[in-house]
């Protein structure tokens, strides 16, 4: 019998996830004879049910193309805004699952899909769930698709900076896309050779940053490259974040739920400007002039590198093998030149964040970067 698949993409977008989609869609069509459907804007398309065919026409020209053909957001089944309000709408998308006849929903997203994923497996859905998102945090996969092309942006950024600071003798600070996981600041800064990488899992101390600097200041190297994580921050930072979170945990009255709750939007509030502040804490410091550039939105935009095409094409086709097996309920994985299907229990709800002791740190560390601690 012909297997239905549908497809939703959720989540920050990235580039790769139009060479996923065509990947399932054409080994499904093509080799298997499956039928293939889009959902708009991840869940609430589901919800709401809007849908966009996927046939060859949809799915041809999309390989080298950025963002999602499909759209994308950020809602969950169990808490989504609905005219202000949060709503549980999981039987609605059950319903539009059974409306369509559905044998599969393959959901295309980061850490929050992986969870929402389960969820829905856990309501009677088969599900099929694809790592993407340019932060590389995805648990229990070697890496997600969208990673290798904002590596690309950022080295390059820094590489751009390098002659600027240069010829100004500043320091400039870049503060690239991570909020809880430092590999893209990592790899981009160890591949553009910044001087300083600050990433969430090694909490600052700024005096040690300005050190570093002066250090180089006094052996001729007047300018500085700081790579920062935008989720990196100082000691102080780091155990105000973790008090406020051990409140909200302990938390048991409604009252002292709300205050924990207050406390961690103030902590991010004022986390929202840490980059801005270590750059003229630098400055301060140093007596060197600062600037700041905040990559942002350019790291995610943009045609997919031949790496990310070729791992969403792997990962896409080994989900259309696994629906062709019946193996539902897992994400598949990269896992060295293969894939894996892992069941999606052991990957909800977990991050795979920096080890302090990963070779990069170490690398890092032995051509002389400091790492703020
Ligand atoms: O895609 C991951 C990510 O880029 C994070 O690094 C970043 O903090 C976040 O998404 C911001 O995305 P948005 O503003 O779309 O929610």
């Amino acid at each position: 019998m012909t297997k239905n698949i549908g497809i939703l993409t959720s989540g920050g977008d990235c580039p790769g996830l139009n060479a996923a989609i065509r990947a399932v869609g054409k080994s499904a069509g093509g080799a298997y004879g499956m039928q293939v459907q889009g959902f708009r804007d991840g869940f609430r398309g589901l919800m709401e049910n809007r849908t966009m065919a996927l046939d060859r026409e949809a799915l041809s020209g999309i390989l080298t193309i950025g963002g999602t053909i499909l759209g994308t957001s950020r809602d969950k089944p169990y808490r989504m805004q609905i005219g202000g309000k949060e709503m549980d709408v999981t039987d609605a998308i059950v319903a539009n699952y059974e409306k369509h006849h559905l044998d599969v929903l393959v959901c295309m997203g980061g850490g929050g899909t992986q969870k929402n994923a389960l969820y829905l497996k856990e309501k009677g859905l088969n599900v099929i769930t694809l790592p993407k998102t340019i932060d590389n945090d995805v648990a229990m996969t070697d890496v997600t698709f969208g990673f290798d092309t904002a590596l690309g942006i950022a080295t390059e950024a820094v590489d751009r900076l390098h002659s600027t600071a240069h010829s100004h003798h500043r320091i400039v600070v870049v503060e690239i896309m991570g909020h809880w996981a430092g590999w893209l600041a990592l790899g981009a800064g160890i591949a553009g050779g910044a001087d300083v990488i600050l990433i969430p899992e090694i909490p600052y101390d700024t005096e040690k940053i300005a050190k570093a600097i002066r250090d180089r200041s006094r052996s001729g190297r007047r300018f500085s490259i700081v790579a920062v994580a935008e989720g990196a921050g100082s000691k102080e930072e780091a155990a105000a974040y973790q008090s406020a979170e051990w409140k909200k945990e302990k938390a048991k009255s409604k009252d002292e739920k709300k205050r924990a709750k207050a406390a961690l939007a103030d902590w991010e509030a004022h986390h929202a400007g840490s980059t801005l502040r270590l750059a003229k804490e630098l400055e301060t410091l140093t007596k060197l002039e600062s600037r700041l550039t905040i990559l942002g939105y350019i790291q995610r935009g943009g045609a997919p590198s031949a790496v990310d095409r070729l791992l969403a094409t792997r990962l896409g086709t080994a989900c259309t093998e696994l629906i062709h097996e019946n193996k539902f309920g897992v994400m598949v994985a990269a896992r060295g030149d293969s894939t894996e299907a892992v069941p999606l229990e052991k990957v909800a709800g977990k991050r795979k964040t920096v080890p302090r002791d990963h070779p990069w740190i170490h690398s890092a560390r032995l051509v002389g970067t400091s790492l703020g601690d």
